[in-house]
């Protein structure tokens, strides 16, 4: 790597992200059915139906994968509770497996020396609450905090930090309107509720774990940077609109207490009722802000209802993702949001990674790719703290190959390779680089 650990500010985090449904093996341990199990069954929705029943195994091979953590020199690790897991039926009885798990997997994690920072939910909703509309039902808040305080109530007091939502954009927007997730959505009234249920969860949760005395309690959020596809107004006006919906709604929602005026012409009509009296638990005080960080997107107007764009290729080179690789977004995104939103809070790169077709050749992988991807990336969060932007730290997604939901397993962001015949783990050479930058 271009950077060693003394290169940051002497308290900067390094870690290593995953989430529970893509690594941990939902058959095992009794965890409940989720949407992603149904939405992986349905034909078309997922690179050749896979799903998460086996994942990498991750529940199975818990110590091994903490070594693995342990062993690349990072602070902390930001890892998922699954809420099928811990309440299969969604609510009531919780599963003491479940809660046995995290409870090892906390405990483990301390054992090593490496702080836990916990999302309590990355996306794999019980099938039982989704049958009741899932994100779409305002219910959804109160069922959140209550799984928040059966998951929390256990663990809480070894946390680290805690965040209630990975990603609302990817809960709203991806799975209810572009339907590209579970629940594999195509409807603007379930956008707009989706869209506001998970920011009411997000403040009812934060309340929930104020309530049981935890500190440290952040939101994380997805940016893309939004290029407009050329130099007409048409095309600066149409990434505009989606910066809105996609960048500033979430943000503005926590720390302004209010929409986007231009994201509210189009949801506006499909808002649930009162819904403008929810900023008070919305905007819960929260002590950071995670961005997760990976692209930008190249946006073009379109005919037909709103928001009326679509996406053009850009000329960057891309990740096997087709993503362009654009630091450059990633140093625009942490000033902008210290400057328009949290004005001083502690900003974490909580996702940042790419995927690479990557192999294991003689018992070694070599991804030069994913070095530069990372050199350059935090270079770019170097510029953003040189400019007094207080950046806390930087997590890489991810700590190992796993289910890159739909697109299936053949998407590898692991900075660790995981062979999904044999589940055999094997570091890749940007494991090895970034436990040399970070010794101690
Ligand atoms: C993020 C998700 C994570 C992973 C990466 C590639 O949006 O949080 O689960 O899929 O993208």
């Amino acid at each position: 790597m271009d950077f060693k650990r003394s290169d940051f500010p002497e308290a900067f985090q390094f870690g290593v992200a995953t989430s529970s449904y893509q690594i941990e093996g939902h058959a095992f341990g009794g965890a409940g059915p989720t949407h992603w199990d149904s939405f992986a069954a349905t034909p078309g929705n997922v690179v050749r139906a896979e799903h998460g029943q086996t994942a990498c195994n991750h529940y199975n091979r818990l110590d091994e994968d903490l070594d693995l953590i342990a062993g690349a020199n990072v602070d902390v690790y930001r890892f998922s509770t699954s809420w099928a897991r811990v309440l299969p039926e969604g609510r009531g009885t919780p599963n003491p497996e479940g809660l046995d798990f995290y409870d090892r997997l906390v405990d483990g994690l301390l054992a090593r020396g490496v702080k836990p920072a916990a999302t309590l939910y990355h996306w794999e909703l019980p099938s039982a609450l989704a049958d009741l509309g899932g994100w779409r039902n305002r219910d959804i808040a109160a069922w959140f905090g209550d799984f928040t305080e059966a998951i929390m109530g256990r663990i809480g007091d070894r946390i680290w930090s805690a965040a209630p939502i990975n990603e609302p954009w990817c809960v709203g927007w991806l799975s209810h309107f572009l339907g590209h997730h579970a629940p594999g959505l195509r409807d603007i009234r379930a956008t707009a509720r989706a869209m506001h249920h998970v920011l009411l969860a997000h403040g009812t949760a934060i309340q929930a774990m104020r309530g049981l005395g935890m500190g440290n309690l952040g939101a994380v959020c997805n940016l893309e940077y939004a290029n407009p596809a050329d130099p007409s107004p048409g095309a600066a006006a149409a990434a505009r609109l989606y910066d809105g919906y996609y960048n500033r709604f979430f943000l503005s929602g926590i720390f302004h207490k209010r929409y986007p005026e231009d994201v509210l012409e189009g949801l506006g009509p499909h808002m649930p009722k009162g819904w403008e009296d929810d900023f008070g638990v919305i905007s819960e005080p929260v002590d950071w802000c995670g961005l997760n960080y990976y692209t930008r997107k190249n946006i073009t107007p379109t005919d037909g209802p709103w928001p009326a764009h679509g996406e053009v290729e850009g000329p960057l080179p891309k990740t096997a993702m087709g993503w362009e690789i654009y630091p450059e977004g990633l140093y625009y995104f942490l000033k902008r949001t210290h400057e328009e939103y949290t004005r001083g809070l502690p900003l974490y790169v909580t996702e940042n990674g790419m995927a690479a077709p990557d192999g294991v050749i003689d018992g070694a992988v070599p991804d030069p790719h994913r070095i530069d991807f990372l050199n350059s990336h935090l270079s770019a969060v170097q510029r953003a703290l040189a400019e007094g932007v207080p950046v806390a730290g930087y997590y890489v997604w991810s700590l190992m190959d796993n289910y890159e939901w739909a697109l299936g397993y053949e998407k590898r962001f692991g900075l660790v390779h995981v062979d999904f015949e044999t589940l055999k783990r094997t570091p890749k050479a940007s494991y090895h680089a970034l436990a040399a930058a970070l010794a101690r």
